[in-house]
Parts: C-alpha cells; sequence; structure tokens
C-alpha cells in the first residue's frame, strides 16, 4: 500500500491524516487498527500506545474500556488527537504525552498489558526500533501482549512489483515534499522474538504490504 510514503505528507497536515491514509490504504489500516483493539483490548487493562499520531487506536481502546497512555513526537498530531479523545468522551481513560521512543526507559516495568504501534515502526531508525521493542517487553506484565500493524515490503513478485511501481514515485514527491522518507519495516519479527517475545500472529494483507504482528512476552516459568 505504500502508506507510509504518503504518511510523511499527511502527517505535516493532521487535519487530513485520517482521511488520506483511510483512502490511500483503501481502509486497510482503518481494519488492521480495528482488529488489533478487537483482539487483544479488554474493559479495565492498561494499555500503552507508541506515536499514537491523532489517536485513532487510542479512541477505539478507550471505548473499549481500556485505559491507554499514549505518546508522540508530533504535537500537531497530538492536539487532533486531544480533540478526538474529548470529541468521544474518554478523556478520563486517556493520558497523552508528548514523548519520543527516546524517552520510553521514564515508563515503568511491568505497568501494562498491551504496547501497541501502528504504522509507527516504519519511521523509526534501526536503533530506536530495537530500543522501543525493548522497552516495550520491559513495561509489559508478564504474559502481556505487543500488536504491531506496519508497512512491509511484499514477498511475492508479482507484489512486490505493483508496490514498487507505486512506491518510487510517491517516494520522491514525499522527499520534495518533506525532505523525509520512510522505509518499510521488514525483519520486525526477528526483532520482535530477539526482544524477549513469542510472535503469535503474523499476517499480511493490502497485497502483502501491511503486517499484522501479535506477539506475547516470554515467561521464565
Ligand atoms: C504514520 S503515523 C501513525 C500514527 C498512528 N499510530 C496511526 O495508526 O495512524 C506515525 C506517527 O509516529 C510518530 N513518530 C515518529 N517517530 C516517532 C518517535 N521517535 N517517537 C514517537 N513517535 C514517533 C509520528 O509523529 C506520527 O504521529
Amino acid at each position: 500500500m505504500s502508506s507510509s510514503i504518503y504518511m510523511k505528507v499527511l502527517e505535516s497536515q493532521p487535519e487530513r491524516y485520517d482521511r488520506g491514509i483511510t483512502l490511500l490504504s483503501l481502509g486497510a489500516a482503518d481494519r488492521a487498527r480495528r482488529r488489533l483493539v478487537d483482539d487483544l483490548v479488554e474493559p479495565g487493562m492498561r494499555v500503552l500506545e507508541i506515536g499514537c499520531g491523532t489517536g485513532a487506536l487510542t479512541v477505539l481502546a478507550a471505548r473499549r474500556g481500556a485505559e491507554v497512555v499514549a505518546f508522540d513526537v508530533s504535537d500537531p498530531m497530538l492536539a487532533m488527537a486531544r480533540r478526538k479523545v474529548v470529541d468521544a468522551g474518554v478523556s478520563d481513560r486517556v493520558h497523552l504525552e508528548h514523548e519520543g521512543v527516546s524517552g520510553m526507559d521514564a515508563f515503568e516495568d511491568e505497568s501494562f498489558d498491551l504496547v501497541a504501534a501502528t504504522l509507527v515502526f516504519s519511521e523509526l531508525s534501526s536503533d530506536e526500533r530495537v530500543w522501543a521493542l525493548r522497552h516495550s517487553c520491559r513495561v509489559l506484565r508478564p504474559a502481556g501482549r505487543l500488536g504491531l500493524v506496519d508497512e512491509v515490503t511484499p514477498e511475492s513478485l508479482g507484489e512486490k512489483l505493483v508496490h514498487g511501481a507505486v512506491r518510487l514515485p510517491l517516494l520522491l514527491v514525499t522527499f520534495a515534499l518533506t525532505q523525509t522518507t520512510t522505509q518499510p519495516v521488514d525483519g520486525l519479527s526477528r526483532l520482535v522474538a530477539e526482544a524477549g517475545f513469542r510472535v503469535e500472529t503474523e499476517e499480511r494483507t493490502a497485497l502483502g504490504s501491511l503486517l499484522y504482528l501479535v506477539a506475547a512476552k516470554e515467561t521464565t516459568e
């Protein structure tokens, strides 16, 4: 779907971000966030969301009855998330923080039941990915879960060709507009396992370009 290429443009215009991602992923990003919440969130859970953006998953999880701590480095995205949380009437269950992945060491050990990140790891450096996964594991209670959705490189040749043909012009436009770019986050399940998780679900949608990954924190007993 090459959504992360469009994302950099959309993130500079948060008021258009949700509609843009829905359109550009043909609804795949919305479906994946909803699935993550349906599969993994239960009332009363404590959820940590990395890179919450405009708060789409935050609101879904809080509506399900979870207590959500969500952080992002972008002030405009967080401002939009704040508005959505208020409009959804879930402010009492949501705590939004202006924070980067680098600040994850401040969260307490074993204080969350679920860590979620959708369309974020593709924007992180490889060091940040390792750091984020290490601290995700640390902040989860025993047998807590990690839920990730992100852009990946398709595996089959046909899907690769379609994806590549769409991605190249987008890459150029995005770089021209924002001087930034993103990379599909390949090898994520290996990194997740190395950080101390057991991968339970790993599925691809959207022409093989969107990964849905669920992992459980390994316990020593
Ligand atoms: C493509 S958006 C995804 C937003 C949201 N999770 C979603 O599903 O729509 C990526 C988000 O990650 C945030 N982000 C990028 N690098 C980050 C970092 N190092 N720490 C925290 N957030 C970061 C961006 O500000 C942006 O809001």
